[in-house]
């Protein structure tokens, strides 16, 4: 694992600020020091998300979110601290060291594709936009009732009907045509003599990646007789269709909130429904729904939608997506429209409200996959619920969770009415071939080790007190073992004040969550850092709790040496007796001392 330099997370956090990073996902507005805006963590109507900007952490007193603008990328885009850092980096227009030569070769090539694509994008949408070859494209995809914002906020384009516009435009900006070629924005004439542009005469579709950055493109004939009728970007270095979701960049704070994420299939249902004002959906892009788009989509949102078209819905297409569904073990409810309709036309002519009642109403992706085997088999008949469960078993083996598992087995014997120790006892086989067959998970299952134990109020509110007023820290540590707090999680914290902050006149919140960061502390930072004090009482505060931290570790002292002293009592080692009775002593004197100075 790469290891990024200090000195370059400072400069990444001095050129970043976290009001303006939260603020693209979050509305936020002015709240004293604090700006406040609706918690994009949790599902919440009054915002309890706050943002710091003076000490450049957010925390959330709903669900106790909270941390540095690292934090933050990393929890929303669900990204490891490497990658936040790498996206904040060349936010910043920061360069980060490279490794070795190879990875730097890949990088640079990576590089050039993103450019391609970006050049290709903002070359297409002037050309829709501010050129007359554009204006065709423009009616069409106006007729088709796409609005201007939508256009803008969707970066649609047209890519003229030249053999090499885009070619031309690129070899001006220092891109060559081999470099569009990896890009699968042109193509090598059959001749082996030069290139040409891969799409031509169509309407574009800019397909974004989560960091909002285009890595390829949809594109749709604007005549019918024009085949095919979409023609998309080819697999590249950076564009793995398996992997991408169309809209996913523009919708997934919309998905997150409602915990629901819409599947359509085609760019133009997206477009409608997002028109709409149904936002929590995505689309795959000429592509069949994966297992990787299923992880992808359950780091935010726990119920998956698939909405087919009226005529699609049991087609072998939708039948895979609603087996990958179900093998994903999320809770997807399949949703097939009237026929001959499609999201967008359904929307458009249906209205909102219908729609959003249809996509409630789904049925479960098991009813609906023994609904459709009911089609073929007759499961009333010993032949035909053999052959379902035949057709379920490798759905079920491929079930990681086995909880969901143990459900659905259930929920089969039960639709089928056979016996459910007889289902389990094959699938008991069945199971543990398939998973001594896997190959182990390209997704790692979240991590649960943000999890801290609640430590008690006093101990935060005394951390609190020592960021807000740095100057105790030094003496914090000269008087206090941290063994005085009786949380693990505070303890850390405070030894790592004691190690790296006793000379700050102010702390760097930021910093320090960087420096805990390993121990998941960043979100303790930043509710110790939450608290508030008022100047008068400060002291008289800081005072108290020291003497009551002080008088904790004595006792927890007195109380290892009473045990260790009975230890050497009891294998007779007399000369450790007599050292640990004399330490007794010492420590019980100094509790009382501790005592009378309290009442003095
Ligand atoms: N698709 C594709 N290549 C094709 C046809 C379709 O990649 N030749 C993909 C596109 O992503 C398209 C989706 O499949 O958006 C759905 O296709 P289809 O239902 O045929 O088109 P619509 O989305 O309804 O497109 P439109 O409304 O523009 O006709
Ligand atoms: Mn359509």
């Amino acid at each position: 694992m790469p290891r990024i330099p200090e000195d370059i997370l400072q400069r990444i956090r001095d050129a970043t600020d976290i009001a303006d990073v939260v603020g693209e996902h979050v509305q936020l507005s002015k709240k004293g020091r604090n700006l406040f805006g609706l918690c994009p963590f949790h599902n919440e109507n009054s915002p309890s998300f706050s943002v710091s900007p003076e000490r450049q952490i957010y925390h959330c007193f709903g669900c106790g979110a909270g941390g540095n603008v690292f934090k933050f990328i990393q929890e929303i885009d669900r990204v490891s601290f490497v990658e936040a850092v790498t996206f904040l980096a060349q936010r910043a227009s920061i360069s980060l060291p490279q490794h070795d030569a190879q990875s730097r070769a890949h990088s640079e090539a990576s590089d050039e594709i993103y450019r391609a694509n970006e050049l290709a994008n903002k070359y297409y949408h002037h050309m829709l936009l501010n050129d007359s070859a554009g204006q065709n494209a423009l009616t069409y995809l106006r007729d088709r009732r796409l609005s201007d914002e939508t256009i803008e906020r969707f970066e649609l384009g047209y890519a003229p009907a030249e053999w090499d516009g885009l070619l031309k435009v690129a070899g001006r900006r220092g891109l060559n045509p081999q470099a569009l070629e990896r890009a699968g924005l042109a193509l090598q004439r059959q001749s082996g003599n030069g290139y040409y542009d891969r799409f031509r005469d169509r309407a574009t579709f800019a397909i974004n990646n989560l960091s909002n950055r285009t890595i390829g493109f949809g594109a749709r004939a604007l005549q019918s007789e024009q085949e095919p009728k979409y023609l998309n970007s080819p697999e590249t270095a950076i564009y793995h269709k398996g992997q991408v979701l169309y809209g996913l960049s523009h919708t997934r704070d919309a998905i997150r909130r409602s915990d629901t994420v819409i599947v359509v299939e085609g760019y133009m249902d997206l477009l409608s429904m997002v028109q709409a004002g149904i936002e929590n959906v995505v689309a795959t892009s000429g592509t069949a729904l994966t297992e990787d788009h299923c992880r992808a989509l359950a780091r935010y949102a726990h119920k998956i939608v698939l909405l087919f078209d009226g005529d699609a819905a049991g087609s072998n297409a939708a039948m895979r997506g609603v087996e990958i569904a179900l093998g994903s073990g999320a809770d997807a409810r399949i949703v097939s429209l009237p026929s001959e309709h499609d999201p967008d036309t359904f929307v458009q002519t249906e209205g909102t409200d219908a729609l959003l009642a249809l996509a409630e109403n789904g049925q479960s992706a098991l009813d609906f996959y023994l609904n459709q085997i009911s089609k073929q088999h007759d499961l009333n008949s010993v032949q035909g619920k053999s052959q379902a469960i035949e057709t379920l078993k490798p759905l079920l083996a491929r079930l990681r969770d086995a909880v969901r598992r143990d459900l659905m087995m259930r929920e089969v014997a039960q639709r089928l009415s056979v016996d459910e120790g007889a289902l389990r006892q094959e699938m008991h086989h069945v199971v543990q071939r398939q998973q001594r067959t896997a190959r182990t998970p390209s997704a790692e299952p979240a991590k649960t080790g943000d999890h801290i134990p609640e430590a008690p109020r006093r101990e935060r509110e005394f951390i609190g007190l020592l960021l807000h007023y740095p100057q105790y820290i030094r003496a914090a540590s000269d008087q206090l073992d941290v063994e005085g707090l009786e949380s693990t999680a505070c303890r850390t914290l405070l030894q790592t004040l004691y190690d790296h902050f006793s000379e700050a006149s102010a702390i760097d919140l930021s910093l320090l969550m960087d420096h805990v960061q390993e121990e998941h502390l960043g979100r303790l930072v930043s509710e110790c850092a939450m608290f508030g004090f008022s100047e008068e009482q400060v002291d008289e505060q800081w005072k108290q709790s020291l003497s009551f931290f002080q008088r904790n570790a004595l006792q927890r002292r007195i109380m290892t040496t009473r045990q260790a002293l009975a230890q050497a009592e009891q294998s007779g080692d007399d000369g450790e007796v007599l050292r640990l009775s004399g330490e007794l002593v010492k420590l019980n004197r100094q509790r009382q001392h501790h005592a009378e100075a309290q009442t003095s």
